[in-house]
């Protein structure tokens, strides 16, 4: 049989969608399947797999090809590597074509693999061996391990000798280099000859995402009869150019279906543990190898998961991997949460072994927070104690920046809205004003602004012509709201009323003056919801390229709303049309209405309203009007970005007028309560 009918005979015995379907979630599209593709970093599906042609092809990135090219680009393997691992899989055997110099040719990673594989079916068989494996069994059977896990992790044994390895590989003329490389034996410091690396251990393999023993981990085991009793508890194969540590994670290729099916992943901190959460019946658990977790394991998960739960036995662990979980978090595309297992429950492997350790177990996981809540913990304990707006101002702005530094703005926008809805909440200050603190503080990136010499100049806004140009004259669209903290002000705290303004002494701030920003409020308004009408019409239109050339879905995010309900509105919208789910006014009504969310019910009408009372006939029309509110509110932004700018230069003055300001505000609240309210302020502090 020539090559060609090889490959075609393994091509025919493989089908795509399994193939690819092991690796990442596929949805059904038409007579095709849909997914994230896993060859760059993507949003929303755009591989696409088909199985009448048998290929797949990503519209973004340009991936594609068939089921050869898919395991090569996917696994990182040359042709003959790829053809083995579908041969193998599809049960087909290889021609063994090997002479000794191919041998020798072939290259180091795959000697590497033969190594490992073959010391992998040694210690297994060293476990099952009547003698030599009774006290690695009776220690397996102290620790409840069951029979299926054994063979499913291939665990085994390493005898109590300095050369039961070495003797076996000399005695079979094996390539010795191979086996050192490896880190499975070592030559012998006097004399000739090799000695063993691991004995008298429990040899758990570590395996690629494919099921291949890589590198092995050995738990020592008691009563050995060699060597000192200080030796490390695990021994660790060292890296090779087969085994990166900070890309493996132990018990992926068991794990892997459970995570796919999940859209969670569980890192535990030990191999017994990834053993016992399995044997328990709780299979997305993998174990980092005594590392932190990497942006590589991150990248290794995100083709299976969505989220990643760190699992720890202390809470100290737990602070301690939270700023590393943030970084991950905010550079990826994977939402980190950290559990903690109650005091006292030790670690996973002997929780689940309690009564009632599943439920522990699931209550931990279950009520695991979001790395950035950690970090957010001490930023805010930091922040209560600090009872001044500049101190306040101060800190929020360093852990703004902090995040800034870490990659923020890079991070996808329905992600990115969402960490500045929970950083708005915990600083009393609108999404709108975070964002745009970010993104100023990723540009200037430098400590504490400088302190200008000169007092503040008389605030005056420098563009309210241009308010005016994007005002909106429809007066029956005009709301009497009560100005939302964002039509006000840039800027960092602000104060979100007037009554200010009387106050001697003190300049008004710009914020707190003049009408253009309830007008400008309204006309935004109305864009808004021009906006969301229009989607509901025509959800197409969110894939549109803006006039600016920047498309409409990345131009405008949830967060760049002036309202909360706007927001939350458009987040709701936007992760539909995201994930490609129909929009109809009907269901959607429905749905906010079961969730208690009559006002996001009432806003949706009204943006339904404001569009079908436009009474236009052509689909053109529509987007004419969509195209005109979304430049709109982009202009605003623009506003309110050079307002912010210059802001910033009086910031460091108006601090202690602010903080001065404030203090009189709360008097004058306290004598008089009146709906002012103040954004930065803790809530119950005033
Ligand atoms: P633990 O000490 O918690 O061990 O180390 P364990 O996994 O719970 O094992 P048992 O239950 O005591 O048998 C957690 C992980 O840290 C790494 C290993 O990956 C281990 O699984 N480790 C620990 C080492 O690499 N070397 C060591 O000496 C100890
Ligand atoms: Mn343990």
């Amino acid at each position: 049989m020539d090559r060609d009918d090889l490959k075609r005979q393994v091509q025919e015995a493989t089908d795509i969608i399994q193939l690819i379907g092991e690796q990442v979630t596929l949805r059904p599209k038409g007579k095709e399947f849909a997914c994230l593709c896993p060859f760059h970093e993507d949003r929303n599906p755009s591989m696409f797999v088909s199985p009448q042609k048998q290929i797949y092809k990503c519209f973004v990135c340009g991936a594609g090809g068939d089921v050869f090219s898919f395991v090569m680009n996917y696994h990182k393997l040359s042709f003959p590597e790829a053809m083995k691992v579908l041969a193998e899989r599809a049960g087909i055997e290889l021609p063994d074509t090997r002479s000794p110099q191919d041998t020798a040719k072939a290259s180091l990673r795959q000697k590497l693999a033969d190594a490992n594989k073959l010391a992998c079916t040694f210690f297994q068989r060293q476990y099952q061996h009547q003698q030599v494996g009774a006290k690695a069994r009776a220690y397996v059977a102290s620790r409840e391990i069951n029979e299926q896990m054994l063979q499913a992790f291939q665990i085994g044994y390493a005898p109590d000798s300095w050369d039961a390895l070495a003797g076996y590989l000399a005695k079979r003329n094996l390539p010795m280099e191979d086996y050192v490389e490896c880190g499975l034996v070592s030559p012998r410091k006097t004399g000739n000859g090799m000695f063993d690396r691991m004995r008298h251990r429990l040899i758990f393999p570590i395996c690629d995402a494919l099921g291949r023993p890589i590198a092995f981990g050995g738990r020592i085991l008691p009563d050995g009869t060699l060597g000192d009793k200080n030796e490390a508890k695990y021994l660790n194969s060292p890296e090779t150019p087969l085994f990166n540590k900070s890309q493996t994670l132990y018990g992926l290729h068991l794990a892997k279906q459970a995570i796919i099916q999940t859209r969670t992943a569980v890192i535990v901190e030990g191999y017994m543990d990834v053993v016992a959460c399995h044997q328990h019946g709780v299979c997305n658990v993998v174990a980092a190898l005594g590392t932190a977790l990497t942006k590589e394991h991150a990248h290794a998960l995100r083709h299976f998961a969505e989220k990643v739960v760190l699992l720890f036995d202390a809470d100290e662990a737990g602070q301690k991997a939270a700023d590393r979980a943030v970084e991950i978090f905010i550079g990826g595309t994977l939402d980190v949460t950290i559990a903690v297992l109650p005091d006292g429950s030790k670690d996973p492997d002997e929780l689940l072994k309690l009564p009632n350790g599943r439920e522990i177990w699931d209550k931990a996981i279950k009520d695991s927070r979001d790395a950035l809540d950690y970090q957010f913990d001490r930023m805010k304990s930091q922040f209560t104690e600090n009872d001044t707006v500049a101190g306040r101002q101060r800190l929020t702005e360093e852990y703004l920046r902090k995040l800034a530094l870490q990659g923020l703005e890079k991070m996808s926008p329905i992600r990115r809205g969402l960490v500045y809805e929970r950083i708005a909440n915990l600083v009393h200050l609108d999404e709108k004003s975070i964002g745009e603190m970010v993104s100023r503080l990723a540009k200037t990136n430098r400590p504490t602004p400088p302190k200008p010499q000169q007092p503040a100049p008389t605030p005056q806004h420098p563009g309210e012509a241009e308010y005016l140009d994007v005002m909106d004259g429809d007066p029956a669209m005009m709301d009497p709201d009560m100005p939302h903290a964002s039509d006000l002000a840039p800027g960092s705290f602000e104060m979100a009323d007037t009554g200010a303004q009387n106050q001697p002494n003190v300049q008004p701030q710009p914020a707190l003056t003049g009408s253009a920003p309830k007008v400008r409020s309204r006309a935004l308004k109305l864009a808004e919801r021009q906006l969301l009408g229009c989607l509901l019409h025509r959800p197409d239109l969110f894939g549109i390229t803006l006039d600016d050339g920047h498309a409409f879905e990345e131009a405008i995010i949830p967060g760049d709303m002036t309202t909360d309900a706007a927001n939350a509105l458009y987040h709701v919208v936007y992760e539909r049309i995201a994930a490609g789910d129909t929009l109809r006014l009907s269901s959607l009504l429905m749905e906010l209405m079961e969730q208690g969310r009559q006002d996001l019910a009432n806003l949706l009408t009204q943006a339904d309203a404001d569009i079908e009372k436009l009474n236009m006939t052509e689909p053109e029309q529509l987007e004419a009007v969509f195209r005109k509110a979304a430049e709109k509110l982009l202009e605003m932004r623009q506003i309110d970005e050079k307002l912010q700018t210059r802001d910033m230069a009086l910031n460091a003055d108006s601090a202690e007028l602010q903080e001065h300001l404030l203090r009189q505000i709360q008097e004058q609240h306290r004598a008089n309560p009146s709906p002012i309210r103040i954004a930065g302020l803790p809530r119950g502090k005033s």
